[in-house]
């Protein structure tokens, strides 16, 4: 693989100033696949102007090397293996370490990550009296949100950022804790007993197994839905330049602790246009109650007076279908033929509002397709998991993302801290007002 990107074309810019045009030359650079892009960090410095990008949707704001997405033909790749590839045939700590260090591992390799990973599924016992201090009623991201950013305050000797060491521990930490927290966010709130980690079971047994034993009974996990929840661990691990991940690379480019940075990561996560979509699919399906009633949602999301829009469809990157959405909806019809659920409303409603959609011209136009979250709530509810707990999941799976992508954010030698600039529209200077003199 070529580690340069190659600057062989360039790109002309006119900037037409009072009639006198003033041509600039700007960088062209390629990757290894996609897109070419102009490279315009001299623009400033050379015309003084800013580019203007809301949103970022023509702007790629790093290199990497980590997940790459091609949005017309719908692939989704990481490290250059595609992903339903790795669905079929991996397991979710296998792609942790594929995104980690860039290749799969060797058995020796995946056995000893294996080992490292369960080894630090434990919390600090102080961290359960945290808990406390949360409404029994919060919603678990907001808890998420809260323990996360406190285990800086736990994990003193992994936060020397540049230290690689110390850089890999709080990644392993983050990867082997975060079901751990979820689960007991999840107890906290059905107010039963934490259960503590099992060293003996794999990363997704493991995570079923914390969320729904009791110290009551024996539980046993059952391997498909184990299987199902693996496969959709490994689906939502990365993709690429998302909100939360850009999220995270921002928090963390002035220098911020590991933890901090997954704690703004899974705040911006939470979002109903980013992650929180998979909970409010589900809300949706149920709103919609049943199949006569999806041509008035239809129209509702068609409304551009109304705020409503189709949840879990449409997609910043793809414009052709979602990879992930697919193997997620044959996932889907596993885990509910497995339950022995030869009827679910839900399900028959997703893919009859899926059906319409699909057949509306608007939908067609605008290129809008279900996305990753589409299906993965019926799976999650299927499996027993409740409805504020599906972002929660989608936060376990995205953390090795994250600390893959600000991992390589800190060791890119061309890292600054993020600093955006605007098109200011508010006034220009004017004097202060005495306040006897306002109207
Ligand atoms: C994730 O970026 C990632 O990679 C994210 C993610 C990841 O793995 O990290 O893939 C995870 O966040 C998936 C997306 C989950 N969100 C939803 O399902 C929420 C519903 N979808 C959207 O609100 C929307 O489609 C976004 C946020 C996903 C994408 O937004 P964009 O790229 O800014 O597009 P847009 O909102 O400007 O939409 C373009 C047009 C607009 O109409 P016009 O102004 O051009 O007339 O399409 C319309 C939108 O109104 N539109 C929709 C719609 N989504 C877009 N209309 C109805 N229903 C929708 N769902």
């Amino acid at each position: 693989m070529n580690d340069k990107p190659s600057t062989e074309k360039t790109a002309t810019y006119t900037l037409t100033d009072n009639g006198t045009g003033r041509t600039f030359e700007l960088p062209v650079i390629q990757g290894t696949c996609g897109p070419d892009v102009i490279d315009v960090r001299k623009l400033y410095a050379e015309t003084g102007c800013f580019t203007y990008d809301p949103g970022y949707t023509s702007t790629g704001s790093c290199e990497s090397k980590i997940t790459f997405i091609d949005g017309e033909e719908g692939i989704l790749l990481y490290r250059g293996y595609p992903i339903d590839e790795l669905a079929e045939n991996s397991d979710f700590l296998e792609v942790c370490y594929l995104l980690l260090y860039g290749e799969l591992p060797t058995l020796e390799q995946k056995q000893k990550f294996e080992h490292d990973i369960i080894y630090h599924t434990m919390l600090h016992e102080q961290i359960n009296y945290f808990f406390r201090g949360f409404r029994r009623d919060s919603h678990p991201m907001a808890v998420m949100c809260g323990v996360v950013g406190a285990l800086s305050a736990f994990y003193h000797d992994s936060l020397e950022i540049s230290d690689p060491k110390h850089r890999m521990v709080a990644s392993y930490r983050l990867i082997a804790k975060m079901p751990t927290i979820a689960a007991m966010a999840y107890k906290f709130s059905l107010g039963q007993p934490f259960v503590y980690p099992r060293n003996d079971l794999s990363y997704p047994e493991n995570f079923l197994y914390m969320m729904f034993s009791t110290p009551c009974e024996p539980y046993k996990v059952n391997p498909v839905l184990a299987r199902a929840m693996d496969r959709i661990l490994i689906l939502h691990a990365d993709h690429e330049q998302n909100a939360s991940t850009s999220t995270v690379r921002l928090a963390g480019s002035s220098g911020a602790n590991p933890f901090a940075c997954i704690a703004a990561g899974i705040a911006s996560l939470w979002g109903p246009a980013h992650g929180g979509a998979n909970e409010a699919v589900l809300n949706m399906l149920q709103e919609i109650g049943s199949r006569d009633r999806i041509p008035e949602y239809i129209k509702r999301a068609k409304d551009k007076d109304d705020p409503f829009r189709l949840m879990g469809f449409g997609h910043r990157v793809y414009k052709n279908f979602d990879p992930r959405a697919k193997v997620m909806e044959k996932t889907c019809h596993e885990v509910l033929d497995e339950l022995g659920v030869r009827d679910e409303p839900l399900l028959d409603l997703a893919i009859e509002l899926e059906r319409i959609a699909l057949e509306d011209d608007y939908f067609v136009q605008k290129k809008l397709y279900p996305n990753v979250d589409f299906y993965s709530g019926i799976i999650l509810r299927a499996m027993g998991i409740p409805t504020s707990m599906f972002t929660v999941l989608f936060a376990v799976a995205r953390t090795v993302g994250w600390v893959a992508q600000w991992n390589e954010m800190i060791e890119d030698p061309s890292q600054k801290i993020g600093r955006p600039r605007q098109l200011y529209i508010g006034h220009t200077k004017r004097r202060y007002k005495p306040l006897h003199k306002r109207d």
